[in-house]
């Protein structure tokens, strides 16, 4: 089966690490591992470099269960980041031919995935003129009988906006009318802008497995640390496919995951990322309120921020243009089905981000405007 690219990912991989200013990335700005030992009170000294447990510490994983309501530590299985929770989910879900629902626009792994995979892909769009929720009723008409799977991305990337309570239960009842799976990615959930921590939707239906990680809301996603939730019997086939992949999550990691989930410590961390989260997005708005040329819809969680901008050029050409004139790394809406946007991510450096967001302003003033 050919397996489309993953354009976004590509996009990084190639130039992250070379540009002087990098607006491609949606976490915080990650800690160094002196300091988060410090400030996790952790010493790691005696980890001994052995395959670990293969389905994460039985401490970790009860630290993790304790996030979702009911679960227990045989419905947690610790995963290389959140993608490969995504990635086990859709090879055991999907065969050729299925039905499978997308709420996009998202992240393109799970689209991607599926597509590779032979299922037929929809979208459940997400749409702008009613504020980023699916239109009343489509979910509905989108998740028919014999959909295999659903795949909501909540918060949601690359608009960062929160799922409404109508939408989520729009969501849920389409998916148990049609017995579909829910897998719900959570990664953003914990980044919140202002506000309670976003709901999960485990526990909402049967049918569900919420991913995460330690990517986004921890800054920690060197640690390559995450995990799924699903109902016990599913977790041990998904456990089973992982000796394919990545067998076991590095010591290392587990070890500091379990430090960064003692609750305590969680909360403080948590706080790091919302106070980090407001800051900049406080500096991205004032920027954004000194030019005519953008509409946006400000974040509800996620250090990221979608941008409608005014003018014909590609988004592809736009961000190439922004890369290579002032090397600085957006990444162009065409990477999400959005034509005419741009998302920015905003939680690294606040000092930074003037050098980032004045040489995008730029690149909008040498470019014609649509009504020019
Ligand atoms: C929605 C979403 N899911 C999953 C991932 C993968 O993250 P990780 O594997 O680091 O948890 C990302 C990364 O940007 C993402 O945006």
């Amino acid at each position: 089966m050919r397996q489309p690219a993953f354009e976004m990912e590509r996009w990084q991989s190639h130039f992250e690490n070379t540009v002087r200013c990098n607006l491609s990335d949606s976490g915080v700005l990650p800690f160094r591992f002196a300091e988060f030992c410090e400030f996790a009170n952790v010493d790691p000294s005696d980890v001994v470099f052995g395959y670990g447990l293969t389905e994460g510490t039985a401490d970790l994983r009860s630290r993790i269960a304790a996030m979702y309501p009911g679960a227990t530590e045989n419905n947690i299985l610790v995963t290389t980041g959140s993608a490969e929770a995504n990635f086990l989910t859709v090879w055991r879900l999907v065969e050729p031919g299925d039905r499978v629902v997308i709420v996009q626009p998202t992240y393109g792994q799970t689209p991607g995935l599926a597509a590779g995979m032979g299922a037929h892909v929809e979208p459940l769009w997400l749409d702008e003129s009613h504020d980023w929720q699916p239109a009343p009723g489509a979910a509905a008409e989108i998740i028919t009988a014999g959909t295999r799977l659903v795949v909501v991305t909540n918060p949601n990337n690359p608009t960062g906006v929160v799922l409404s309570d109508r939408a989520r239960r729009e969501i849920i009842d389409a998916a148990e009318a049609a017995g579909a799976w829910i897998l719900a990615d959570e990664v953003y959930a914990g980044a919140e802008v202002a506000g309670g921590v976003t709901p999960t939707l485990w526990s909402g239906t049967e049918r569900v497995i919420v991913s995460a990680s330690l990517s986004k809301a921890y800054g920690l996603p060197g640690l390559r640390l995450g995990w799924l939730v699903a109902p016990p019997d599913l977790r041990e086939d998904l456990w089973a496919r992982k000796d394919y992949t990545s067998i076991a999550p590095a010591v290392l990691s587990d070890r500091l995951a379990r430090a960064a989930l003692e609750p305590e410590t969680r909360t403080r961390i948590l706080q790091r990322c919302q106070r980090i989260v407001r800051a900049n997005l406080d500096i991205v708005e004032a920027w954004a309120a000194t030019t005519s040329r953008l509409t946006y819809r400000s974040p509800d969680a996620g250090a990221i921020c979608l941008f409608r901008y005014d003018s014909p050029i590609p988004s592809l050409e736009l961000a190439e243009r922004v890369r290579t004139e002032h090397s600085v790394l957006i990444v162009p809406g065409a990477h999400f089905g959005l034509e005419g946007t741009f998302r920015i991510g905003f939680g690294y450096e606040a000092d930074k981000l003037p050098i980032g967001l004045g040489s995008v302003a730029k690149l909008l003033g040498a470019i014609q405007p649509a009504t020019a």
